[in-house]
């Protein structure tokens, strides 16, 4: 038999994978996934089909389109606040994930730890696993997940070397304050480590106030790499649209590794992204706004049915407190809402190194207006009497 590599081993099927699959065995309606059904802009798609015959099919160069390159750099000044040169400090790549599977590449060795706050996006694990890099979870306390330099400190090893940033958060939704950028930037100078920051929900948010990009905090601009992407802001994931950004000096390895890995993203559709660079801001707003009709339509759907959701501050989860169930952990929690309403969810043992600190799940709510309809109907009927036990809440 030929076995597959060590390195992929307890990593064939993800718990989000493994609920789509039995939420499809039951006919149910699917928020676990992290997939958007929100339709592309319909504006981006008319130039796109316009454009796409007189784009170049060819590869592009490793670091990507210079149009496309100028700009994400134009973005990052007026959106980010980070000034970029578009020559040297960007890189275009197969999706945020690129991004961050090239800056792994690039900046980590097998054994050195990079902490990740929890509850953390899996990928970001899972994908320095792959490289042999060990993960140091950083705990926080529910329900606010505030990073602070005590949990960092006492989460760090002597093998750390690197910290993953994920703001707006997956799964939680917290936005970092400035507080908290500030205690990663006097811990990250103290150990001198390389800063991730993923903004792949930079544009989604709820909460007043402009998006904090760490590497825009003079004290950590030397030492982050900005990731981001197309997917998420424009709904369009399968177009695999993502950089890294930085100073050149932090760049060119990326640069390198990105290369090695893929060559370049695909030429055409970064051709066609820098249309998508230029909408104007009524989208985002308007965006924002149907995400926020859409959370709060979910989140009173389960508050009705007796399970208490979190209020994000951005991107597009609910975190769903289940200490109410008689239920042992998020697994049993996800099954039993699957059967009981239809509502297929994740574990928040998928966000989390060690145990979750209470019993929840995660549901999407960047589902089809449909899917909203159809989880209100069946929260509003589901009977989960028999399954509230006296588990305390957070
Ligand atoms: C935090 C985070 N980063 C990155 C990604 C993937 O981004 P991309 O499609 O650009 O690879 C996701 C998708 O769910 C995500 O939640």
């Amino acid at each position: 038999m030929i076995a597959n590599a060590r390195r992929l081993d307890g990593k064939q099927q993800s718990t989000i994978r493994a609920m789509t699959e039995r939420c499809v065995a039951v006919g149910g309606i699917n928020l676990g996934q992290g997939l958007s059904r929100t339709p592309p802009p319909a504006s981006l798609l008319d130039t796109g089909a316009a454009h796409f015959k007189t784009a170049d099919h060819s590869y592009s160069l490793a670091q990507g389109d210079p149009a496309l390159r100028k700009a994400i750099a134009r973005k990052l000044t007026a959106y980010n606040g980070i000034d970029i040169d578009p020559d040297d400090g960007i890189v275009a790549t197969i999706g945020a994930s690129g991004a961050y599977n090239a800056v792994l590449l690039a900046y980590l060795n097998p054994g050195d730890g990079i902490l990740l706050p929890e509850p953390f996006y899996g990928y970001h694990r899972a994908a320095a696993e792959l490289y042999g890099v060990m993960p140091e979870p950083i705990g926080l306390t529910a329900p606010e997940f505030r990073l602070t330099k005590q949990a960092l400190e006492a989460s760090a090893s002597e093998r750390t070397r690197a910290i993953v940033l994920c703001t707006p958060n997956n799964p939680s939704g917290r936005r970092l304050t400035a507080d908290e950028i500030t205690a990663v930037a006097q811990f990250a100078e103290e150990r001198d480590l390389l800063v991730i920051t993923d903004e792949i929900y930079e544009y989604i948010y709820y909460t007043p106030g402009r998006h904090l990009s760490p590497a825009a905090f003079t004290p950590l601009t030397h030492r982050t790499i900005t990731i981001s992407g197309l997917s998420k802001t424009y709904s369009i994931p399968g177009w695999r649209i993502g950089y890294a950004a930085g100073p050149g000096h932090l760049i060119q390895p990326v640069r390198t590794a990105a290369d090695i890995l893929s060559v370049c993203a695909p030429t055409p559709l970064q051709q066609l992204a820098v249309d998508a660079l230029e909408l104007p801001e009524a989208f985002y707003t308007g965006m924002r706004d149907q995400y926020r009709t859409q959370r709060d339509r979910v989140a009173s759907a389960f508050r009705s049915a007796g399970l208490e959701p979190n209020h994000p501050e951005g991107a597009y989860y609910l975190l769903i407190d289940c200490s109410s169930l008689r239920v042992q952990d998020g697994f049993e929690a996800a099954e039993a809402i699957l059967t009981t309403a239809g509502v297929a969810t994740i574990p928040g043992e998928a966000f989390h190194h060690n145990k979750p600190p209470y019993t929840y799940v995660r549901a999407c709510f960047a589902v089809s207006q449909e899917d909203i309809s159809r989880t209100e109907k069946q929260l509003a009927t589901a009977d989960f009497s028999t399954l509230m036990g006296t588990g305390a809440t957070i």
